[in-house]
């Protein structure tokens, strides 16, 4: 076991001796976590295939699901691209830094390892002050995954980190919680037209305001599991997002769907087992069961998602049999929430009318 040390910064203005310390690590092929504003990551430096290799296996995670690439600055991307299209540039343009994730047809700098085999990389450049620091102060692209165990739901403060990571990782930098709380969309810009692959804090309303043409691959609303032949990035074919509990996740009109839930609670109380159910601001008071949360209004799905991760990790901690959930609107944010709750259930969705 390695021993990980805490790094606690300001997340508007953290200390320059703080960060140093953190790309030191980065520079000598370790792994440091640290906030970004979707969730925090587990960086590493994305030309050194050790230390990729050591990243894969902190997480567990499988080597054909390649990381995101952060960057600091637009002008590194075309060191580690071969072509950036026009759309390429309006789209950096609008939404960098920022929750965008662009996929491009990589450069040879890039070590196979850090892109698990693919022609493709997907980059970003995120907003939040910590990772553009941490980023420019290790001169390098930083590969980072979400600093989770594999198939946990992604940390949205530095104690989730902790939780999954603590003796396997360096260092990690505690800037706080995050502010969006699902992680980045990402876009497939190595094909005309663009696809969106993965729905997060940059909505697909907001993309078509600025690129028109921009399609949803079919897994972003797929509510069972899709052919594999079907899959364009590598996590779709991985279960996320998931807790120990099974999570079953109720879609219809509100009332019917108020209604299947404490139906449901009820049978599995019956049974013996402990339930929870993740429910909104509107609906907790009228359900009944062993833990009951609420993700916020339904009105502000904002809120929703910033607390989505952290309340699966809470209600699993109550160790509950079973995670009764309530469907929100797919519109705006919407559509990453419901997203990240279809892949938590194992396609477990019960449609109510
Ligand atoms: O908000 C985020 O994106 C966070 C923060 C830390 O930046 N990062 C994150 O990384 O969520 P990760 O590794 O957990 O998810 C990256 C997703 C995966 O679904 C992966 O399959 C996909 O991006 N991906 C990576 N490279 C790809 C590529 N070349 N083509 C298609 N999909 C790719
Ligand atoms: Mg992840």
């Amino acid at each position: 076991m390695k021993e990980t040390i805490i790094l606690k910064v300001n997340p508007e203005n953290p200390a320059p001796s703080k960060i140093k310390m953190a790309a030191k690590i980065i520079q000598k092929g370790g792994l440091v976590a640290f906030p970004t504003e979707t969730v925090y990551g587990l960086g590493a430096d994305s030309l050194n295939s050790t230390a990729i290799l050591t990243l894969f296996e902190a997480k567990k995670r499988p080597l054909d699901n390649p990381p995101i690439v952060h960057v600091a600055s637009q002008t590194e991307v075309y060191r580690l691209t071969q072509d950036v299209s026009k759309k390429a540039e309006v789209l950096m343009k609008a939404f960098w830094p920022g929750p965008l994730t662009l996929v491009f047809k990589r450069s040879n700098i890039i070590p196979t390892v850090t892109v698990a085999g693919l022609e493709t990389v997907a980059i970003r450049m995120p907003k939040h002050k910590v990772a553009l620091a941490l980023i420019k102060a290790s001169a390098c692209p930083i590969a980072a995954p979400s600093a989770n165990l594999a198939g946990k739901p992604s940390p949205t403060n530095a104690n989730h980190v902790y939780e999954d990571l603590n003796g396997r990782i360096d260092a990690i930098i505690d800037g706080g919680p995050t502010n969006i709380g699902v992680e980045s969309t990402v876009v497939d810009l190595s094909i005309d037209p663009p696809m969106l692959l993965r729905p997060g804090g940059v909505t697909f309303e907001a993309l078509k305001q600025v690129i028109n043409e921009v399609k949803l691959h079919p897994f972003v609303e797929a509510k069972k599991e899709l052919p594999i032949e079907n899959i364009r990035s590598p996590g779709m074919k991985h279960r996320h997002y998931a807790p120990k509990a099974e999570l079953i996740l109720i879609e219809g009109n509100l009332s019917s769907v108020t209604n299947k839930i404490q139906e449901l609670a009820e049978e599995y109380t019956h049974k013996g087992l402990r339930v929870g159910i993740l429910a909104t601001d509107e609906t907790e008071t009228s359900y009944k069961a062993d833990v009951v949360r609420s993700l916020g209004s339904r009105s502000i799905l904002a809120v929703a998602a910033q607390n989505l991760f952290r309340l699966l990790r809470e209600i699993d901690a109550e160790n509950v049999d079973v995670i009764i959930v309530e469907s929100v609107s797919s519109e705006g944010i919407g559509l990453a929430i419901m997203n990240r709750l279809r892949k938590a259930s194992g396609y477990h969705i019960i449609k109510t009318e």
